[in-house]
C-alpha cells in the first residue's frame, strides 16, 4: 500500500472540494475513531479493544483524515474528533486477524475481520468507505496472508450491504438469528483474497493526489 493517500472529495450536487486523506491508523488517532464509532453505529468498544487491534495488527486499521470544516476555537473547546491541530476523524476501518481466542469459529485459515467500519455523516456517499476497505483488505492479505475476510452486517443497513455485496464483492454466507443486542439478524459475510486483484490503485475512481510514492 502506499503510506498516504490525498482524496480530493466531491460531494453529490456540491462544488466544494473536500481534502481527505487516508491512512494508517496510530495509537493517537483511537480516540477520534472511537467517537466516530459512537456517532455512527450502536455497536461500540471500550478502548483497550481499539487498543488490541492496533498492537496486535498495526497494519490492518484505516482512518481518512479532514482538515477542512475548521471552526475557530474548535480545538480549544476539545473536540475529541481532531487527532492534531488542524486534523479530524472523518472516517475509519477497524480490521483484525481472527484469533481462536475471541472468534467462536475457530477456522485454523488464517483470515481477517473487518470489527467496524463508518464514516461521518457529511463525508458519506464520496467512495470513502470503499477506499478504507480496499485498503484494509489488501493490508489483511499482504501483510498477514489472510485468504479471506470476514464481517457482520445488520440486514437493515442497505448502505453497507450495497457497499459489501455489490462494490466490494463479498458473499452471505448465512444469516445470524439474533446477532445483535437489539434482536435483529445479521448477515455474515466473506471475500476470498487475492493479492493482485486487492491493489487499492486499480480501483481509483476519483482524482487522487498521492503524497508518497506508491509501494505497490
Ligand atoms: N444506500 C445505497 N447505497 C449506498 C448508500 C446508501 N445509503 N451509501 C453508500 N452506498 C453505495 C455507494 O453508492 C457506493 O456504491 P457504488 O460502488 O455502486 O458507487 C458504495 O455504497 C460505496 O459508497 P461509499 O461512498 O464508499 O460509502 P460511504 O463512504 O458513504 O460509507 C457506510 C458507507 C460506511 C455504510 C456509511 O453509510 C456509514 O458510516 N454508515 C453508518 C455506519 C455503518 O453502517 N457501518 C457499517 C456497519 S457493518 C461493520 O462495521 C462491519
Amino acid at each position: 500500500m502506499q503510506l498516504e493517500q490525498q482524496v480530493q472529495l466531491e460531494q453529490p450536487g456540491q462544488l466544494e472540494i473536500m481534502p481527505v486523506t487516508i491512512r494508517r491508523a496510530r495509537i493517537g488517532d483511537l480516540q477520534g475513531m472511537q467517537n466516530a464509532n459512537l456517532h455512527n453505529l450502536p455497536e461500540n468498544y471500550t478502548m483497550k479493544y481499539y487498543l488490541y487491534h492496533l498492537l496486535s495488527w498495526p497494519e490492518a486499521s484505516f482512518v481518512a483524515v479532514s482538515t477542512d470544516d475548521m471552526e475557530e476555537n474548535d480545538e480549544q473547546k476539545g473536540d475529541i474528533q481532531y487527532v492534531a491541530p488542524g486534523e479530524k476523524i472523518v472516517g475509519y476501518v477497524l480490521g483484525k486477524m481472527a484469533d481462536d481466542d475471541t472468534d467462536a469459529d475457530a477456522d485454523k485459515t488464517p483470515h481477517g475481520h473487518i470489527t467496524s467500519l463508518s464514516v461521518m455523516r457529511s463525508y458519506r456517499r464520496t467512495g470513502l468507505a470503499e477506499k478504507l476497505m480496499r485498503e484494509c483488505l489488501y493490508a489483511i492479505c499482504e501483510s498477514f496472508g489472510g485468504e479471506y475476510v470476514s464481517l457482520h452486517v445488520r440486514e437493515s443497513n442497505r448502505a453497507a450491504l450495497h457497499l459489501y455485496r455489490d462494490t466490494l464483492e463479498f458473499t452471505v454466507l448465512s444469516v445470524e438469528k439474533g446477532y445483535y443486542q437489539d434482536g435483529e439478524d445479521a448477515y455474515y459475510m466473506r471475500k476470498d483474497l487475492k493479492l493482485d486483484e486487492l491493489v487499492p490503485s486499480k480501483f481509483q475512481k476519483g482524482q487522487v493526489d498521492d503524497l508518497q510514492t506508491p509501494l505497490v
